[in-house]
């Protein structure tokens, strides 16, 4: 869908999900993330870029398992992350948007819940390539989780968590020779409404995560 007819239909209220293809499953468990290797820090950082032409083609289930570890899984024996948040507060959550549905990603048994049996990654984003790309994360802050931290500073605080837990899925990917990009540009009550969110359920940012595009040869 053109991103005119996503502006339009944001306007209306309309920007909606499409019908799964296949049966959604209620609990996908993950397999264990692939915690070794990967390319050198340094050179990934020097391949670290924000990439918007994805290919169609699925991430394999490991490949998004070692993702969403990546990005914020559980890294120590007392629960610790592997991005920071003030006061340990750990209020974002990753909600995985994939053709086959959408799931909350659940760090501490590493599986991903049902949260919406629909295809929901056209709501994520304006950008016409969140549609097909074949997967779309959305950052949400639980303020539930923030009452140790001052009203003033909850957005801001969960906004650097995000950013942090953003910059983990960009190093996989250069890793990975995956493409990626984190976008603010999104209809923050078009995706609250597709995920069934509360109101103290801040929708803070969204990534698209793909294969690359294929160069076309003239
Ligand atoms: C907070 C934030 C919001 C962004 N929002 C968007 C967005 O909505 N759409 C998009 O295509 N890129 C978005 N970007 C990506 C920037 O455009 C990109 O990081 C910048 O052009 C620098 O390119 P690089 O990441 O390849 O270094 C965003 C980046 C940040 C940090």
């Amino acid at each position: 869908m053109s991103t005119l007819t996503k502006l339009a239909l944001g306007v209306m209220g309309q920007l909606r999900p499409r019908p799964v293809k296949g049966n959604a499953e209620t609990t996908i468990k993950l397999p264990a993330p692939d915690k070794r290797g990967g390319m050198p820090l340094m050179a990934a950082l020097a391949r670290r870029r924000s990439s918007r032409e994805f290919a169609r083609k699925p991430l394999p289930r490991a490949l998004l398992s070692s993702l969403l570890w990546a990005a914020f899984g559980v890294n120590r024996r007392d629960g610790g992350r592997t991005a920071p948040s003030a006061i340990d507060a750990q209020e974002i959550d990753v909600y995985v948007a994939l053709p086959t549905g959408a799931y909350l990603y659940d760090a501490r048994t590493h599986s991903l819940q049902l949260v919406a049996a629909s295809d929901l990654r056209r709501v994520t984003g304006y950008q016409d390539f969140v549609d097909e790309a074949p997967l779309d994360l959305v950052y949400v802050a639980d303020h539930r989780r923030m009452r140790m931290v001052p009203v003033g500073q909850r957005e801001s605080y969960a906004s650097a968590a995000a950013g942090a837990i953003s910059q983990n899925v960009y190093l996989f990917a250069a890793s990975n020779g995956l493409a990626t990009v984190i976008r603010a540009w999104i209809d923050r009550s078009a995706i609250a409404d597709a995920l069934g969110l509360a109101h103290d359920q801040q929708v803070l940012l969204a990534q698209t995560v793909g294969y690359p595009k294929p160069k076309q040869t003239p």
